[in-house]
């Protein structure tokens, strides 16, 4: 696996890919890679010939300075977990190949990334959207992998590709959890061991929402009484706990189209997120 730094380097060897007529995959991340990330890797590998794995730890999208100073930095670590998947590149930029001197662009999807996470992470969105759009050019690779477990992030990554006519393809790959349901997570090594055993209790009690409204209860009730079951359990607080559409995110009161519920709760210092199909 070469390791690049440098947009350059990629692009030289991205060339050398499209004269054999190769399909290139691109992997986004942010490091600390987890079986999460793994998978996204497998699926690459069966959508594309060639397989770039990217890390870079974005500070544009990081609302919160601490959030970005705790953000676990384990390059080594995950060149040694990549090995054994047959990745052709790990690209790690240096900062100034993604922000340059002078770099002015913000790149905002508006409507999708108004809510949810996006009223709860000021800038966060226009972080994204802007180092995706970055990596999506620098790589120009065909398709992109992108978790569920970051729901609304997949979808406007899906719109932005769309809109500026970048062609790579966004293809969403399910959610991978612990044992227990918990949602793998870079997040979940920072939960006390007591935290940690609190933390399935968030997408048990999405289940069990899911499971009464799908069986026709009232899911404004329902999910005002998960949110408090959440919080009975040992979470902080719930920020939010929301059944939306499951392709505009607009809110829904009932299950005439495919819907998501999609959550947010503190356990600790750490902002948990997940979402389930319903
Ligand atoms: O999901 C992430 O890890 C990040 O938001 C991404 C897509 C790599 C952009 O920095």
């Amino acid at each position: 696996m070469k390791i690049i730094r440098s947009k350059d380097a990629l692009r030289t060897l991205r060339r050398s890919w499209i004269f054999n007529g190769e399909r290139v995959a691109v992997v986004p991340t942010m490091g600390a890679l987890h079986a999460g990330h793994l998978s996204l890797v497998e699926e690459a590998k069966k959508q594309a010939d060639r397989v770039i794995v990217t890390i870079f730890v974005n500070p544009k999208q990081f609302n919160n300075p601490g959030d970005l100073d705790n953000y676990p930095r384990t390059e080594e670590d995950d060149a040694e977990k990549l090995a054994p998947y047959g990745v052709d590149a790990l690209y790690a930029p240096t900062p100034d190949q993604i922000y340059p001197e002078g770099f002015a662009t913000n790149v905002r999807v508006s409507g999708l990334t108004e809510d949810l996470e996006g009223a709860h992470r000021p800038g966060h969105f226009d972080g994204v959207a802007t180092v995706v759009s970055k990596l999506f050019l620098q790589s120009r690779a065909d398709v992109a992998c992108f978790g569920e477990k970051d729901y609304q992030q997949m979808l406007l990554v899906r719109r932005l590709s769309k809109d500026l006519d970048i062609e790579t393809e966004v293809i969403g790959c399910p959610t991978v959890r612990e044992e227990d349901g918990l949602a793998m997570s870079s997040r979940n090594v920072r939960l006390t061991p007591e935290e940690r055993a609190i933390a399935p209790a968030l997408k048990a009690e999405m289940d069990r929402a899911a499971d009464a409204i799908r069986r026709g209860a009232e899911p404004r009730v329902v999910l005002d009484s998960a949110k408090a079951q959440i919080e009975r359990a040992g979470y902080d607080a719930v920020e939010y706990l929301e059944m939306r559409d499951a392709e505009t995110l607009a809110p829904v009161k009932d299950l005439t189209r495919p819907a998501r519920l999609l959550a947010a709760a503190m356990l600790g210092d750490v902002r948990l997120i997940d979402n389930i199909a319903i």
